[in-house]
């Protein structure tokens, strides 16, 4: 890291989570705050934008007040701003953008736009100081399922992608399907855990083709049909029915995820790999890879749990890791809704 000290606020409004994170360059992250909207899109089944939006607008200031008085830091001694630029929803990351260069303004400090998914992707660094370029990243979230080669900060290629639903984005759908709430990926793999993962052998898409693309939609349908099948008032009666279901779509959910993350280490000859985003959350994932790990004599990073979905902490780590290269922001007020992490 740079040698002068700084002291970053990260501030995150992509989606439904107002994130905000004091993180310093030679003491690590001081502090973070979360406010999730999830109860406010609940009942609409998903995220309405419109709503997201006001609700930033509401919680955003409170919440920086919030994690100063907390921390006890005082916003004077803020060196840099650094806000999610994208992707994300456009009224969403307006708020964030707004905030942090109104803030950067009235303060007189640089602010510095960044990459949703690269702060994901570099998150495991807020509890692994010591992982490495290069390595291999699987991130895995609600809008994205990819797996990426990381040669350095700014530095990513993608190898694979999904074809059509991210894996989060098929664990919501498919619980949905089973009746439980929005957004139900945690829900559905807290109820797996009670299940039984070879009752229902699902398919295990694209997992027998050589590339290290990724296609959920088929696999939604299939538990949509299985669910049909069994009687879908039968299915959501019975809890031990939803948790084998639960069980066995999450088993070919992360077998798959696992063989292709092997598949790229191997590709890559690299011996490090990075899980990051909400579904890397996932404890069955997490233990499958760890197997494989051992097996195989590769190290594997996560993020801390509670970082795995979205949060400040990771907006403000990438700010600071920018700032220590070189890196300044972009334009002021500019926002990036779609943004390949390649381009
Ligand atoms: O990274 P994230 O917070 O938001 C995006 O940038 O998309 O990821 C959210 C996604 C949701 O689809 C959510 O259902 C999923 O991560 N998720 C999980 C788990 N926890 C969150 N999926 C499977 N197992 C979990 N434990
Ligand atoms: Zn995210």
């Amino acid at each position: 890291m740079t040698a002068k000290p700084m002291l970053v606020l990260g501030i995150e409004t992509s989606c439904d989570e107002t994130g905000v994170a004091l993180y310093h360059t030679i003491e690590g992250l001081k502090g973070h705050k979360l406010y999730s909207q999830v109860h406010l899109h609940a009942e609409y089944g998903g995220v309405v934008p419109e709503l997201a939006s006001r609700d930033h607008v509401r919680k955003l200031l409170p919440l920086i007040q919030d994690l100063l008085d907390e921390t006890n830091i005082t916003i004077n001694s803020i060196n840099t701003i650094a806000y999610t630029r994208g992707p994300g929803l456009s009224g969403a990351l307006l708020v964030g953008t707004t905030v942090a260069n109104a803030l950067g303004y009235a303060l007189n400090k640089p602010v510095i736009g960044v990459h949703h998914l690269e702060a994901h992707l570099l998150s495991p660094l807020l509890s692994n100081p010591e992982l490495e370029f290069p390595f291999v990243a699987l991130l895995v979230s609600g809008g994205h399922t990819q797996l990426i080669q990381v040669d350095g900060i700014g530095s990513y290629i993608i190898q694979g992608d999904t074809r059509d639903d991210a894996a989060g984005e098929a664990f919501d759908k498919t619980a949905k399907i089973m009746g439980l709430p929005y957004p139900g990926g945690a829900l559905l793999s807290k109820l797996a855990e009670t299940g039984d993962a070879f009752k229902y052998p699902l398919p295990k898409p694209m997992l027998n083709r050589p590339d290290l693309d990724f296609s959920f939609s088929g696999l939604k349908t299939a538990v949509a049909q299985l669910v049909h099948k069994l009687d879908a008032q039968k299915v959501m009666a019975s809890s031990t029915l939803k948790a084998d279901i639960s069980a066995s779509f999450q088993e070919s959910v992360t077998e798959v995820l696992t063989q292709k993350c092997c598949r790229a280490l191997r590709l890559n000859e690299s011996k490090s790999l990075v899980i990051a985003g909400g579904v890397g959350a996932n404890s069955e994932l997490r233990r499958k890879v760890n197997q494989q790990a051992k097996k195989q004599g590769f190290k594997v990073y996560y993020p801390p749990v509670e970082f795995c979905t979205d949060n400040g902490a990771m907006v403000a780590l990438v700010g600071a890791l920018k700032i220590s290269e070189g890196i300044t922001g972009p334009n002021p007020f500019d926002i990036k809704p779609r943004w390949s992490l390649s381009a």
